[in-house]
């Protein structure tokens, strides 16, 4: 089964991959990722604060940081606690396209435009075949309005893109209020990629200590449809290509991710809790299932699910919000 396709303007053999991740820190897990077959792989990020620390850049004078970053700094981890700093990340960069032919896409993380920037050249410099943005962000200032987050966003991206050449992934949230248009805007400024979703970490609290509880819980497939409903509002309505990243645990999962259009599959929680040789397993069962299903390639069932015919999504998606809610029965 023809299993191919193209993001980011790459060709690819096909569309699983590790999303960003600690599980390529370990060249041994980037070869058995190359095993199992994966298209691609993402790296981890390098956070601008890594960065900033150890650069003295404009990020501690930015305005969105203001004063309070002095006393904000002490939540930061300590360099000693990433497990790559930004030289050590370059290094890693090039041991893994040494190691590998798959292509390798390198993260970035940070959310102010800053001179920590400049490591998307040095990333490009030291091989990947394209850089991921992530945009991490929880809008919490009420004196800041969703218009100036997202010129910031699109400031970062144009200085990125204006940096490399290699093809420029985002990493976005679904908190955005227009994404629709959100997501013009960056193809506007030439990203080439939008990563649907990043996953926010959610403390918990612990009532007898009386303090938030830090835990990451990884995800599962009940994660999945947010992102397939933005996969299905955006799919052919955008140039960048679109991956999927969050709630992908089974071939099936995919399976409805690459209908609604996702040209890319990025799975995490599933390889870290099944091993990169799940890859394997993932591409064997979708190639079986579009062959079931009488498919003649990947590219064939790719946004075949989209909401493009639709005269009017938002229309659809409230009839079926009453819908449903009328559905239901009490026993
Ligand atoms: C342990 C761990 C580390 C992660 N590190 C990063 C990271 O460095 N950069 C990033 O953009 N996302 C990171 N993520 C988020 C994942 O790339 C992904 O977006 C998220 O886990 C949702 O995908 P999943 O449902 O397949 O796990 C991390 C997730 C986990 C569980």
């Amino acid at each position: 089964m023809d299993l191919t396709t193209t993001y980011l303007g790459l060709k690819l053999e096909n569309p699983f991959m590790p999303g960003a991740s600690p599980l390529p820190d370990e060249l041994d897990n980037v070869k058995r990722l190359e095993d199992a077959g994966a298209g691609a792989i993402v790296l981890r990020s390098l956070f601008e604060e890594q960065i900033s620390r150890e650069q003295v850049s404009t990020f501690f004078s930015t305005e969105s940081h203001g004063e309070s970053f002095a006393e904000a700094r002490s939540f930061f981890p300590s360099p000693e606690q990433f497990r790559l700093g930004p030289e050590e990340y370059l290094d890693h960069v090039r041991r893994v396209k040494q190691s590998v032919k798959l292509p390798v896409i390198a993260s970035l993380n940070g959310t102010t435009l800053g001179g920590w920037l400049d490591y998307a050249r040095l990333m490009e410099q030291a091989g990947a075949d394209a850089l991921e943005l992530n945009v991490y962000q929880l809008a919490t200032n009420p004196d800041v309005a969703a218009a100036e987050i997202e010129d910031r966003t699109i400031e970062m991206v144009k200085a990125v893109k204006g940096a490399v050449k290699v093809p420029v992934a985002v990493k976005l949230s679904p908190f955005f209020s227009s994404l629709a248009h959100f997501a013009r805007r960056l193809e506007a400024a030439e990203a080439d990629g939008l990563v649907l979703f990043n996953r926010f970490y959610q403390p918990d609290i612990d009532v007898e200590a009386l303090q938030a509880q830090r835990s990451l819980h990884l995800s599962n497939s009940g994660e999945l449809p947010l992102r397939l409903r933005w996969l299905a509002i955006l799919s052919g309505k955008v140039k960048p290509s679109l991956a999927v990243s969050g709630g992908v645990h089974t071939s099936l999962d995919a399976v409805k991710a690459i209908m609604t259009g996702a040209h890319a599959v990025q799975v995490v929680s599933a390889l870290l809790q099944r091993g990169p040789g799940y890859i394997k397993t993932l591409r064997e069962e979708t190639a079986a299932w579009l062959e079931a299903h009488e498919y003649a390639s990947l590219q064939q069932m790719l946004g075949s699910m989209n909401l493009t015919s639709c005269p009017d999504p938002a229309v659809y998606e409230r009839a079926n919000y009453m819908l449903i809610l009328q559905s239901w029965r009490t026993q």
